[in-house]
């Protein structure tokens, strides 16, 4: 089988920056209670008009170059994301249309926040037997306008953004690899995170909308438990599927949702502070967005260089959860 390997990465986040501040102003919280509870004191927020892929085909364009590649020789596109540009057809196809990637195959992951998890997953399966030669795999989220804010519960935890690389064959070690992936699903445990209508379901109407069906629905006490337990799980599935513990690991990049979920997870890992990549204050929680943005930032940021092992997870809507472990 092929090894692959991320060749460069990118990341875009909207210009607009919301702080906690401007919540203050329309419900019924404080800057205090957010910060303390989610770590997050301010988040990106899209134009109005503005679409996934004005967010996701920059990304790819900082990624493409990164790699040194022309959109041309792209031959496969995925991309994480639950909130495309319009129902049909795929942000996939859209933003293999603003690339010009004419030779790539073009598709969509919907399975929320690990949707970039899924889509490297998916990449490198297609990739290992040689099929595809360098694939862009794309996470991106306009979550603001799912959001219901009238909900203090949800509106003040989610920001925009879309983060990619591109991915190439690899001769190993001193050329990077993706060492593991693990995906998984629990669809029982569905009605914790949904946006109810805008589906076949529930088609848009007059009704969903006076209802607010079209917003995101969370319970977010259970989410957390079920976060810490899947975020624990699937990094030691991963660490132990190659025979390796988290003092081996240079860099851990947890799912971007909550600084509480983040440390407790990295507690029960055993991975210092010092070892965790955060992003969560300034861009709150970015759904598919969140691993590629905070990734990019530490591969620019000079953080995360040539050689460094790095573990990624994330969990969301679904269920769904998952983990890659991988040497840059
Ligand atoms: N400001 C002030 N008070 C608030 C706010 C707010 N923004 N939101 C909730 N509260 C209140 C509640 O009403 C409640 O009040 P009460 O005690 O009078 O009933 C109190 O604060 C405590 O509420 P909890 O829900 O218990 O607060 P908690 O500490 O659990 O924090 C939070 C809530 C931040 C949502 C947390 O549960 C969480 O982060 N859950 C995980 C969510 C997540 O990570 N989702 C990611 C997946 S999303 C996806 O896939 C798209």
């Amino acid at each position: 089988m092929k090894k692959i390997a991320i060749k460069g990465t990118g990341s875009c986040v909207p210009e607009r920056v919301i702080p906690n501040s401007y919540f203050e102003k329309i419900i019924d919280t404080s800057d205090e209670w957010i910060t303390t509870r989610t770590g997050i004191k301010e988040r990106r927020i899209v134009e109005k008009g503005q679409a996934l892929s004005d967010l996701a085909a920059p990304a790819s364009e900082t990624a493409l170059k990164a790699a040194g590649i022309f959109p041309e020789e792209l031959d496969l596109i995925v991309i994480g994301t639950s909130t495309a540009d319009m129902l049909s057809p795929s942000a996939g196809c859209i933003i293999q249309h603003r690339l010009g990637a004419k030779n790539a195959v073009a598709f969509d992951i919907n399975a929320a926040c690990p949707g970039f998890i899924y889509g490297l997953a998916v990449a490198q399966k297609f990739m290992q037997d040689g099929s595809y030669s360098k694939a862009l795999v794309v996470g991106g989220e306009i979550v603001s306008n799912r959001l219901d804010y009238k909900d203090r519960s949800t509106c003040i935890l989610f920001g925009d953004g879309a983060g990619a690389v591109v991915l190439g064959h690899s001769n190993g070690k001193d050329d990077g690899e993706i060492l593991a992936t693990d995906i998984q699903s629990d669809g029982d445990l569905w009605q914790l995170i949904h946006v109810p209508a805008g589906g076949s379901r529930r088609p848009p109407s007059q009704e969903v909308l006076q209802e607010g069906l079209h917003y995101l629905k969370m319970q977010g006490n259970d989410v957390f438990k079920h976060a810490v337990r899947t975020l624990v799980s699937s990094a030691h599935k991963i660490m132990s599927s190659q025979g390796i513990t988290s003092g081996e690991i240079d860099w851990f990049i947890p799912h971007q949702a909550n600084i509480r979920i983040m440390e407790v997870v990295a507690e029960r890992l055993e991975f210092p502070s010092e070892k965790v990549i955060m992003t969560v204050h300034k861009y709150g929680n970015t759904s598919a967005a969140s691993i590629p943005v905070a990734l990019d930032e530490g591969v620019r940021s000079g953080q995360i260089r040539k050689g460094d092992l790095v573990l990624v997870n994330s969990f969301g809507a679904g269920l769904t959860w998952g983990a890659a472990l991988f040497r840059y």
